[in-house]
């Protein structure tokens, strides 16, 4: 039997360029670059500054991963790339990118779901997945609990999801009225450090009686820290924002944690993953596990590095999809972005040709 192709993979989704190169579930080499600092001063992303420097940063990206894992091009076997969801522009660059490379490698290319890419950053630090398992997807953009099969063949389903803001679009926006910089999650964290976490009683939403159990939302949270804050500012006195942040990150913390324990009781599933930029947090962490430990649960959660934005997720998606034999993607194929989280492919793969 041939030796598994080593697969590069390409994250342009937002404003990390990356590139990374994985050969059957292990990480070779990794790289990204980030246009985070040209958003800064204005508060968040922009779309036209994220895509001309993914231009500008592809190449070195690809190279600093060859070089890392003392590959050539030559080497690379298959093309993994995002092309949903995420900004237009930014996905466009990456899949041009990934196409002409595949095209002048002549190796098969493949379309891949930004959050399955999440979901892959665990298998290259953790082994395979088990399957079935439960994974809570916490990023800037996406709150999901899922229930996760085979990822490479298999339909995501989905337990939950955000009915209104992101986790880390909640700790963005409310670190912005803090006065904590840009981005607000991890300066939330570091805010965190210095306060008491029941210094203020933010509310928990979604987890009374009635609620849908797997549901989740944070404007009404955003709008309660905000309210906090400016009836501080009212009284013109100091905002006393190590507490408010570590208030914040605690109510975040205790829903999210709460919802996944409780899925994974709930479906009899052993293992629970917690992916996304929010799966950096500390307070999410340590939380997620002191309860999957008195729950009995298996606890799951990629290193730093691997949970924001990266091209070894990527490539971790391609890697499956190559050994699962799924059908690669057309020349032609496009990018989507807003595409929901079906299949961790986002192009059709039902055939499953060879197992490489
Ligand atoms: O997954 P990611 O890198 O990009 C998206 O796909 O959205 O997630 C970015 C999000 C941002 O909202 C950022 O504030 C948040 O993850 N984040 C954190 C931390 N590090 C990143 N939130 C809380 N605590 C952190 N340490
Ligand atoms: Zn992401």
């Amino acid at each position: 039997m041939a030796a598994p192709r080593i697969v590069l993979g390409i994250e342009s989704s937002c404003d990390e360029t990356g590139a990374g190169l994985v050969r059957a579930g292990r990480l070779l080499g990794h790289a990204v670059a980030s246009s985070m600092d040209e958003h800064a001063r204005f508060g968040g992303v922009v779309p036209e500054i994220a895509a001309r420097a993914h231009v500008h940063a592809l190449n070195p990206v690809v190279r600093r991963a060859l070089d890392q894992a003392g590959l050539r091009l030559g080497d690379i076997g298959a093309v993994a790339v995002t092309t949903g969801p995420g900004l237009s522009g930014a996905l466009q660059v990456g899949l041009a990118g990934a196409k002409g490379l595949a095209y002048a490698l002549d190796v098969p290319l493949y379309g891949v779901h930004h959050l399955a890419g999440h979901v892959a950053a665990d298998i290259l630090e953790h082994g395979p997945l088990p399957d079935p398992c439960v994974v809570l997807i916490v990023s800037g953009g996406h709150t999901s609990l899922l229930l996760v099969r085979d990822l490479a063949r298999d339909p995501i389903t989905h337990l939950g999801d955000t009915l209104d803001d992101a986790a880390g679009e909640c700790f963005d926006k409310v670190a912005r009225v803090f006065g904590l910089p840009y981005p607000g999650g991890p300066a939330v964290d570091r805010a965190a450090r210095a306060g008491s976490a029941d210094a203020v009683a933010f509310p928990r939403p979604l987890t009374g009686p009635g609620d849908d159990p797997y549901a989740f939302s944070f404007s009404g949270l955003k709008t309660a820290a905000a309210r906090w804050a400016e009836r501080h500012a009212d009284g013109a006195g100091v905002l006393p924002v190590a507490d408010g942040a570590a208030a914040l990150q605690e109510a975040v913390a205790d829903v999210l944690t709460r919802k996944a324990v409780a899925a994974c009781a709930d479906h009899g599933v052993d293992t629970l993953v917690v992916v996304g930029g929010v799966a950096a947090n500390s307070r999410v962490r340590a939380l997620a596990d002191e309860r999957c430990r008195a729950a009995g649960i298996t606890l799951r959660v990629p290193p730093l590095g691997l949970c924001t934005d990266n091209g070894a997720m990527i490539a971790a998606v391609g890697d499956l999809l190559v050994r699962a034999g799924a059908e690669p993607a057309p020349l032609d194929v496009s990018i989507d972005p807003s595409a929901p989280l079906e299949y961790a492919a986002l192009h059709p793969t039902t055939t499953f040709a060879r197992a490489a």
